[in-house]
């Protein structure tokens, strides 16, 4: 077969964001964020309140991390030892659902089951140990309000977790109530924070000029220090961290794709953003569009953003590697121009999500700096999307300078690996 070269090209372009709709959707999130400072009920970002700000370098002290947010939960212990200095003594981790065994994140899950398979990893990070004090810090990485550090209320699940019972509980309570169960009185849950949050803490706690921080994975968000909230049940210093949830923006330009897909998730009319760019969902727009090519509309094929990133780091000639994924996954044998064509698409939905997640950034950076100068900073990032899809971290410098020119030259973006389990123990810290 071979794939029509006007369909391609149409799809393709609508796939592609021209300069000036990434400069509409920046300004458009920055008024979103404007609208919710004044009341978040008339933004699409939720703009959620941690109740903590910035570390001052001086956090010291052994603390246990939770970081709970995508398939894999980790434990740490993690020993703090100021000005960006810390060691992981110890780190235990296993996935949520391993299809065929066990499976904690789906409908005929329970809270119950989900929270003991927490407090089990807790125990064996603090190997059974039932005498010692351990202060935690839960990275707990879905949409929660809150009124102070400790206390989450989950508001809804994303990234298409369904575990019943959970949505509009207190997180710690769960949590609490699970390690009680396990007979474990000594570990003492102190703070819980967004992933967002944790990258942010963990970032400004080894270097200065961090504003934002953000994760770029699984699923995506942003959230940044807002200097002018402060609150007395706050800890930390220059404001307090807004966790915008970033991924629920609306004011976009969504493509047919985008829109279809929307209809066929989880929860439809939600993460309208994260699902135009996040790690879970790159792989299903591929899909959906590959099916167009290839005749085979309404076809689930099972594209993941792993099975792109290997596509489109396919340098070969003869595109061997992409060839073994699309046949394996489609059942067709293309031609090489046919496979040039479906790394060309992966290529404008990996380009287009690294655009996307910019205008954010973008519009928080206008936001903070109003009439002045933009400060030079490293916007903070953690999260296998940034780390290893080829065509992200460029696209990205590219967009920032797109949209910022030259007053922007001071303005990059860092990795801040593991920044979910040493934040957690940050905010642990700040909090006792
Ligand atoms: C959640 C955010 C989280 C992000 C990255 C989103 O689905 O709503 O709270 O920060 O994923 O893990």
């Amino acid at each position: 077969m071979s794939i029509d070269e006007k369909k391609f090209k149409e799809i393709i372009a609508e796939f592609t964001l021209t300069g000036e709709q990434l400069r509409e959707i920046a300004a458009n999130f920055r008024q979103d964020l404007q609208l919710g400072l004044k009341n978040p009920d008339d933004s699409s970002l939720r703009m959620l309140k941690s109740y903590v700000g910035l570390p001052d370098g001086t956090e010291h002290g052994e603390f246990l991390a939770l970081d709970f947010g995508g398939t894999n939960v980790r434990v740490s212990r993690i020993r703090l030892e100021g000005e960006g200095r810390f060691e992981i003594t110890k780190r235990v981790g296993e996935p949520l659902i391993i299809p065929g065994k066990y499976d904690y994140i789906g409908k005929d899950s329970t809270a119950e089951q989900m929270f003991d398979f927490l407090a089990k990893l807790i125990d064996e990070a603090i190997d059974n140990e039932r005498e010692k004090k351990f202060y935690l810090g839960h990275t707990f990485s879905f949409p929660s309000s809150q009124d102070d550090l400790n206390n989450a209320r989950l508001i809804i699940w994303t990234k298409e977790f369904a575990t019943p019972g959970v949505e509009g509980e207190v997180v710690n309570d769960l949590l609490t109530a699970a390690l009680k169960r396990r007979g474990i009185e000594n570990v003492e849950p102190v703070a819980v924070i967004n992933d967002t949050v944790a990258v942010l803490l963990s970032a400004a706690y080894k270097n200065s000029g961090i504003y934002i921080g953000s994760i770029y994975a699984t699923g995506h968000n942003t959230c940044y220090i807002e200097p002018t909230i402060h609150d007395p049940k706050g800890f930390g210093k220059g404001g307090m961290i807004l966790n915008l949830e970033s991924g629920g923006f609306m004011k976009l330009a969504p493509n047919r794709f985008d829109l279809e897909f929307d209809k066929r998730s989880e929860k439809p009319g939600e993460q309208r953003f994260e699902k135009m760019v996040s790690g879970r969902y790159m792989g299903e727009l591929l899909d959906m569009a590959t099916a167009e090519l290839l005749n085979d509309v309404g076809k689930i094929y099972g594209f993941t953003s792993i099975d792109m990133s290997a596509i489109i780091s396919d340098e070969t000639p003869d595109l061997k590697k992409a060839a073994e994924i699309v046949e394996e996954k489609t059942g067709h044998k293309l031609e090489t121009d046919d496979l040039k064509k479906i790394k060309e698409l992966s290529s404008a939905i990996v380009i287009r999500s690294a655009r996307l997640v910019t205008t954010s950034f973008v519009g928080i950076i206008w936001q903070r700096t109003g009439n002045k100068k933009i400060e030079p900073q490293h916007i903070a990032i953690d999260g296998s999307v940034y780390e290893k899809m080829p065509l992200v971290k460029e696209n990205i410098a590219h967009a920032l300078s797109e949209l910022l020119g030259e007053e922007g030259a001071g303005v990059d973006t860092i990795l801040d690996n593991g920044g979910s389990g040493l934040g957690a123990a940050i905010a642990a810290a700040m909090a006792v």
